[in-house]
């Protein structure tokens, strides 16, 4: 089956069993300012599951876009990917063990059509320092579930995943082990949670590929061994617990179900290939790559593998307004490309056509996320620029690292082969391995760490109030300047931010992030609406609160700045309440737009990759 089939199957039996569809969040998280990434399917949902009401009701399902930053190292063997897509459903108080795991194990034997003799499932063991019991309950619903299928299930307790390898599989189809593998939470065990984070006992399913086992591994296979044999295609996550002040657990107000099932794997599993990359939506890319570099993907596993998710991953990131950069998430839409670049070149592909791997891409998922299909054109010239870029430096690099690399590299050479030539440390990291030598990947982490802890302390510095002065044609000029970010942003995108500005009692100064030219355009709607905004004569509101209330506003932070716990917040709203413009800022501004007068805007140019700077003036 294809992944468009299986997704729309899944989401239409969850709607039949009374889910609401709600529609995936987007890779950055809207008001979670814990995380860089979308990593799961729950992730947008905890204030629900901690009991608030959601507007869509007790039972929701979706297919919600993921990244998994930590796995971007372990892409090149059979399963895994840094982008992906949950399925999810989720009970916030409603049903619970029983009917969760029969209508999984329903979705998966009589739509994908599994063979149940090839399922195996694995369930909590107890976590006796924390007083939380055995699942029992979960074996006895699938000792029933696999009963009326005509397979009877023997359960067995391996606690831990070395029992395991020492123990093998006994006959058994339902494992229990423990917390290390059992136990789903956003911060993984319960020891490792912060107090106020729900979590429970979770139940996985696997499906058995049948390949031989792999004694490396250990010495007997079972469900969660390496090998690759059993591959884990869902987790029914019982969410009834919330760890205290005091580090014990207690139970929630209601008992929830969070289920995430990866999408690619289930298809795999349909397929009965144990190579996700053989899947529909990635082998489409595969045969891209094949096409362009003449290599096929017989023998050249790991190269293919890395370029066709990196593409995968920058494609879905730059839909959602993440473009490459030095710093955060830029960095790693930056990583994800340049390191495809480098194993592109490996495979000898035809240069310059790098950026055509993103139509399968958006081929294969356009129709269900549509921001593909919008911002088309901004995803192929991001890429196409971050390719030439890299380019630029690409055999500079090479040659300063033949030259370093008669030994081990050291952080100081990875961090400078980082900040002149442009590699990410997976690009240090993979030409030291065809070499046969070792990065101080650690050392490299505290480099980089340092780096962009002095470079934001200079921009501190550097834009501190942002004026030039306090006098009054600043102050306006001031006051202009919100209104124009925020007409960038609502004319050309939320890819939009402040990288920069100098204001003068003359003109005005911004620096954003946009990847492309200003069409004339667009540049006459951004002038007219921040001109009808100047009509509307906005109230500008200054608001102190808590940066955590600020951030959940959305309200627009200065790039590289670090802020207190409290900060202060302009708004320019009109008299119902309606906000046009949210910044994190100190002031001092105009105390309504219509003092500002006419605004136009004089040039628009690039400062440098990815940044644009206008200059605009009062009238
Ligand atoms: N939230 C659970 C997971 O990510 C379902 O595995």
């Amino acid at each position: 089956m294809k992944s468009g089939e299986i997704r729309a199957k899944y989401l239409e039996f969850f709607e039949k069993k009374g889910h609401t569809v709600i529609p995936s969040s987007a890779l950055v998280p809207e008001n979670d300012p814990t995380t860089l990434f979308t990593g799961s399917g729950m992730q947008p949902l905890i204030p629900y599951l901690l009991g608030q009401k959601h507007p869509s009701g007790k039972r929701l399902t979706n297919s919600q876009k993921c990244f998994r930053a930590e796995d971007i190292e372990e892409v090149g063997d059979n399963r895994h990917t840094t982008f992906f897509e949950m399925l999810g459903n989720w009970s916030l108080g409603d049903y619970f063990k029983a009917e969760q795991l029969l209508w999984f194990f329903e979705f998966l034997t009589s739509v994908v059509g599994l063979d149940p003799n090839r399922l195996y499932v694995t369930v909590f063991s107890g976590d006796s320092a924390n007083n939380i019991p055995k699942d029992e309950e979960s074996i006895g619903i699938w000792k029933q579930l696999f009963a009326q299928k005509g397979i009877e299930a023997k359960d067995v307790e391996l606690g831990s995943e070395q029992r395991g390898y020492d123990l093998g599989m006994q006959g058994g189809r339902i494992f229990a082990y423990d917390v290390k593998k059992n136990w789903w939470s956003r911060a993984g065990a319960p020891e490792n949670m912060p107090a106020g984070e729900p979590g429970g006992p979770d139940s996985e399913v696997f499906y058995d590929f049948g390949t031989p086992h792999n004694e490396t591994f250990g010495k007997y296979c079972h469900p969660n061994c390496d090998c690759g044999r059993f591959l884990e295609i869902g987790n029914s996550v019982f969410m009834e617990y919330q760890k205290q002040d005091d580090g014990s657990f207690a139970k929630l107000a209601q008992r929830n179900v969070d289920f995430g099932g990866g999408l690619e794997r289930i298809v795999a599993a349909s397929n009965d290939n144990s190579d996700i990359f053989t899947i529909d939506t990635l082998s489409a890319v595969i045969k891209k790559i094949e096409e362009l570099s003449g290599a096929s993907y017989e023998g050249n596993q790991t190269a293919f593998r890395v370029i066709a998710d990196h593409i995968r991953g920058a494609v879905f990131m730059i839909g959602d307004g993440v473009l490459p950069s030095n710093t955060d998430r830029g960095y790693f839409v930056r990583r994800l490309l340049r390191r495809a670049v480098r194993y592109a070149d490996v495979l000898n592909m035809k240069q310059g056509k790098f950026a055509e791997l993103a139509l399968p891409v958006i081929e294969s998922y356009a129709d269900h996320y549509s921001e593909l299909h919008e911002y088309e054109a901004l995803i192929k010239e991001t890429i196409q620029k971050e390719e030439s870029r890299f380019r630029e430096t690409l055999a500079n690099g090479l040659r300063e690292f033949e030259k370093l690399s008669q030994e081990d590299i050291s952080a100081r050479d990875a961090f400078n082969l980082y900040q002149s030539y442009g590699f990410p440390l997976e690009v240090t990291v993979d030409l030291s391995k065809e070499k046969g030598i070792e990065v101080d990947e650690k050392g490299f982490a505290e480099e980089f760490k340092k780096h962009q802890e002095i470079s934001r302390a200079g921009a501190e510095k550097k834009f501190k109030g942002g004026l030039a002065d306090t006098k009054e044609e600043t102050v306006r000029l001031h006051t202009a300047h919100h209104l124009l970010l925020a007409a960038l942003r609502q004319v050309l995108g939320i890819h939009v931010h402040q990288r920069g500005s100098n204001i003068t009692s003359e003109r005005l100064r911004i620096d954003f992030s946009h990847p492309q030219k200003m069409a004339t355009e667009e540049l006459k709607q951004v002038e007219d609406l921040v001109n009808q905004k100047i009509a509307e004569n906005l109230d500008m509101i200054r608001k102190e609160m808590p940066k955590e209330e600020a951030m959940k506003l959305g309200a627009e932070m200065e790039f590289g700045v670090k802020y207190g716990d409290m900060v202060s917040v302009y708004m320019a709203q009109d008299q119902q309440g309606n906000v046009f413009s949210k910044e994190f800022c100190g002031g001092p501004h105009a105390e309504g737009t219509g003092e500002l007068g006419h605004f136009k805007i004089l040039k628009e140019e690039a400062v440098s990759a990815g940044i644009r700077r206008i200059r605009a003036v009062l009238e």
